[in-house]
């Protein structure tokens, strides 16, 4: 498995990854806005097949992680872990001193994956999600 910084190119898979995965999947010109502004994408090959994302937002000392998603053929096998430790890698490169995320409340299997990788709950945001409409956990993490 390798990991790398995304671009433009893979606009399309990633929006095939999200349609299978997320309920509310973004589309191909949602990456592009995405991948054009101050974001960070890195994706996960398998056999040279994108099977995995992880975005995150650079704001001043900043990284908004907005997802990291795995394909289900591919997960527990520690794809997610592997993202999230080098999204955080490169967040404390680009000088962020803190990480910010946004998760499902029934969402344990992300929410392990958070907690597991040293990120704490500091708040609920009610009814924050919808298609189910669900209240979104407030975590983060110091970097510095
Ligand atoms: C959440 C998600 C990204 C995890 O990816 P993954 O590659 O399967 O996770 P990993 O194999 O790296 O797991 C790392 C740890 O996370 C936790 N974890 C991951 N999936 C879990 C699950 N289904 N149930 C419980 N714990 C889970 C475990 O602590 C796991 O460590 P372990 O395997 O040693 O027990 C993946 O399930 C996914 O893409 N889900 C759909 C999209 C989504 O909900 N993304 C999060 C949005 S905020």
């Amino acid at each position: 498995m390798e990991i790398k910084k995304l671009d433009l190119t893979y606009c399309e898979r990633l929006a095939e990854i999200d349609k299978a995965c997320m309920s509310v999947p973004y589309s191909v010109s949602m990456f592009q806005n995405e991948l054009e502004n101050n974001t960070c994408y890195l994706g996960a090959f398998c056999d040279g097949i994108l099977v995995a994302y992880g975005g995150m937002w650079l704001v001043a000392d900043e990284g908004q992680i907005t997802n990291i998603v795995v394909m289900e053929s591919h997960r527990r096998k520690g794809i997610g872990d592997k993202i999230l430790k080098e999204l955080e890698h490169y967040a404390k490169e680009e000088g962020a001193t803190v990480l910010n995320l946004e998760v499902r409340e029934s969402n344990q299997g992300a929410i392990s994956l958070y907690e597991k990788n040293g990120f704490v709950r500091d708040g609920l945001r009610k009814n924050y999600y919808k298609s189910p409409t669900e209240n979104a956990v407030l975590m983060s993490k110091i970097i510095r």
